[in-house]
């Protein structure tokens, strides 16, 4: 099972509808995903169907000697995506866990109760710096930083990549992806071609463009590559997916 987590410093720059999405074209080649919202906001639980966990979520079985993560994970419209909702005491679970020794065992505990049952974890995000992040670097096989072509979330992903990273003591591997780019726009496409050079920030060649698609997902309430299989976006992030080679 790989756990690959959509992270960014920012909020707002796309870390849902990416990690919806890909969990989607994952689930669509095959894979058993579960989606584990750590976001407050809840964003990708109502989008999957799910707005409200009712009962004990991750933050309780992170509690427990046993932690199974096979309770609280619920089915979406997507056949093969689970998802593991939001509920308001994931919003808890670390600052009751204060020894990162504790809960390094306790993640991997959890984690090793769905092994056999799922292919791929993917993680959406709070946009934080703080001990939930600790539970995220543990669990991580890959983080993918999801930045907009904009300074400030440039920044943060440069700051993430310089601090967080050292502070939280993590060598898992990351790669960089551009979400919302205008692919007609000649500023956005002079400065990725900038951006390629800056080697710390491992570019994904894949970018997501900007897409009313992607906006009309809380609306429609499916992913958009299950909605749109042939629109442009949803081409997007079948290339991200095959790029990010998680097999290997
Ligand atoms: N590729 C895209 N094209 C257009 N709008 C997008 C795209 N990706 C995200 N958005 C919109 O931007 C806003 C923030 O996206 P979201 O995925 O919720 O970001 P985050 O999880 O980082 O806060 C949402 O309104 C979403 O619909
Ligand atoms: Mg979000």
């Amino acid at each position: 099972m790989k756990v690959l987590n959509c992270y960014s410093l920012k909020g707002g720059v796309g870390k849902t509808s990416t990690a919806v999405n890909l969990g989607a074209v994952a689930a669509a080649d095959g894979w058993r995903v579960l989606l584990i919202d750590l976001d407050p906001q809840g964003a990708s639980s109502f989008l999957l169907h799910h707005d409200h966990l009712e009962g004990a979520g991750l933050g309780e079985e992170l509690q427990k000697k046993k932690p199974n993560l096979l309770r609280p994970l619920r089915a979406t419209n997507v056949d093969r995506l689970y998802i593991l909702p939001f509920n308001d005491r994931t919003r808890f679970f670390s600052s009751d866990l204060k020894e990162i020794d504790s809960l390094e065992i306790r993640v991997s505990k959890a984690l090793s109760s769905i092994d056999d049952d799922f292919d791929l974890v993917v993680i959406d995000s709070p946009p934080t710096a703080d001990d939930v992040l600790k539970f995220q670097l543990l669990a991580t096989d890959l983080t993918l930083m999801v930045t907009t072509v904009s300074p400030l979330a440039l920044r943060a992903t440069i700051e993430y990549l310089t601090h967080v990273r050292d502070q939280y003591r993590s060598n898992a591997p990351h790669r960089t992806t551009l979400q919302m780019v205008e692919t007609r726009s000649k500023r956005h496409l002079e400065l990725i071609e900038d951006l390629r050079k800056i080697t710390a920030l491992n570019l994904t060649r894949s970018v997501i463009r900007r897409s009313s698609l992607i906006e009309n997902m809380a609306l429609e309430r499916i992913p958009t590559v299950t909605a749109h299989p042939r629109s442009t976006v949803a081409q997007n992030f079948l290339s991200l997916w095959r790029e990010l080679d998680l097999l290997s």
